[in-house]
């Protein structure tokens, strides 16, 4: 197949990548000169274990390149996937699709013969409706098909999520399109890997059920967490013992600061915007929204409580900003609240992360930035874990401990057996924890 991709974001560089790497011809496109050219010298814009080992055995193979140009690559294309970004609308939280229509009209007026448009971006139901109207209207000879093939990867876990996906969601009203995007994933083997034939508008949905599903599961534990606190229990082993049943399942169970991130943010507020707009609110999903929010500033609240309460003019060390490991992503990461409320409450701040610091630098001009676990310890009232890098998950607790004004540690990601830091004479604080 001849595959194009629009769009070398997240979604659309991993895609395009392994979808080269299936055998496919595929050219990712960017309006972004920059970018085009670094990906063409060999490097890459963004932070995703494997990526570029991947893209320059695949550019090497000659089937895969990286180009400015639409007009060329959509004319010669079997199928063209859309990647472009979707941020949330902040006017009124729907996701905002003007990069999507303007990619579309310009599709539009490139395609020469059958051609399958996909989406891979998440779009709210109907979109694929908006885009058929939008081609036509843009070119009335244009012999497209637009198709809804919602992507699930996880970043840091990107490259394996794609190759080999749990399943693959492909929802089309069109036999033709069909055939083709059975060639497109012909390479996963379908006992392992299945793909799944849906309508469009079930395809677009499935995408945002299963986001909120994960963040309710998330937003669940978290809550669980708090009461485990009060009740004096463990949420690791409440989670364990809740997992275990396979109808649950154990993962997506590990409480922590809230989750964060490109899309468990933006997609539960757009399903919530969907669902009113429908006439068929999903107050779950409307109240996980609130609970994450107002999660961050509580765990600002939990350090305060560990510096037994008053943390004016106290030095914060933090390790991790980024809204999970392996990304180099801050945004909506918890780290970005958390921070501004213990900013707000007159701390000093200097902070770690082996990935997040250029990005974060710009959005959290106040912090300091150190150069490792031993510069953020220096002098510091207290350390707070708020990303499980493994940087983090060896400490030297008594080299820590000589270099800080006081041994007080707050893993909020549980990274450690409370035993650990305790024995080295650590006040210690983590998240649900409260049986030791
Ligand atoms: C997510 C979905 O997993 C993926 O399918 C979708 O395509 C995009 O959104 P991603 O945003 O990369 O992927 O991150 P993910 O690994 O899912 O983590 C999301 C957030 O949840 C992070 O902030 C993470 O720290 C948090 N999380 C995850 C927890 O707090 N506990 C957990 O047990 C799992």
């Amino acid at each position: 197949m001849r595959i194009a991709i629009i769009g070398t974001g997240y979604v659309g560089l991993v895609s395009g990548v392994c979808l080269s790497d299936f055998g496919h011809d595929v050219v990712c496109i960017d309006k972004v000169e920059e970018k085009i050219s670094m990906l063409n010298s060999g490097k890459v814009p963004i932070f995703e274990p494997g990526l570029e080992e991947l893209i320059q055995k695949n550019v090497a193979a000659g089937r895969l390149s990286f180009t400015t140009d639409l007009a060329g690559p959509v004319g010669d294309a079997d199928v063209v996937f859309l990647a472009v970004g979707t941020p949330s609308r902040k006017s009124d939280g729907h996701a905002d699709l003007a990069y999507v229509f303007a990619a579309a009209r310009e599709i539009a007026r490139s395609v020469k013969d059958f051609t399958v448009v996909v989406t891979k971006s998440t779009v709210p139901v109907g979109t694929g409706d908006q885009l058929e109207r939008i081609i036509a209207e843009e070119n009335p000879d244009a012999d497209v098909a637009v198709v809804s093939n919602p992507e699930f990867l996880r970043e840091g876990a990107a490259i394996e999520d794609f190759m080999a996906p749990d399943r693959v969601v492909v929802g089309m009203n069109d036999d033709r399109a069909r055939d083709i995007m059975a060639k497109v994933y012909a390479a996963l083997d379908p006992q392992k890997h299945p793909v799944l034939f849906t309508s469009r508008r079930t395809a677009e949905l499935t995408k945002y059920a299963a986001n909120a599903f994960l963040a309710l599961k998330l937003a669940y534990i978290n809550e669980i967490a708090d009461l485990c606190e009060q009740v004096g229990a463990n949420v690791q082993d409440v989670s364990k013992g809740m997992g275990l049943d396979s109808r649950i399942g154990q993962k997506f169970l590990n409480a922590g600061p809230g989750y964060g991130g490109s899309c468990f943010p933006k997609d539960t507020l757009a399903l919530v915007k969907t669902a009113q707009d429908h006439n068929s609110p999903i107050r779950l999903i409307e109240t996980i929204v609130g609970i994450n929010e107002t999660r961050k500033r509580a765990m600002a609240r939990k350090i305060e409580r560990a510096l037994e309460g008053d943390i004016r003019g106290k030095t914060i060390g933090i390790l991790g900003l980024t809204f999970k490991p392996d990304t180099d992503d801050i945004r909506e990461s918890p780290a970005l609240a958390i921070v501004q409320a213990l900013l707000d409450k007159g701390a000093v701040l200097q902070a770690y992360d082996p990935e997040g610091m250029p990005a974060a630098r710009g959005m959290m001009p106040e912090i300091s930035y150190r150069d490792g676990v031993d510069e953020v310890a220096k002098d510091a009232d207290a350390l707070v874990i708020i990303t499980e890098w493994k940087h983090f998950r060896a400490l030297d607790f008594d080299k820590l401990k000589s270099l800080m004004k006081q041994p007080v540690l707050i893993d909020l990601r549980n990274v450690y057996v409370p035993s650990q830091p305790l024995s080295h004479g650590f006040v210690y604080d983590s998240v649900g924890r409260a049986d030791y």
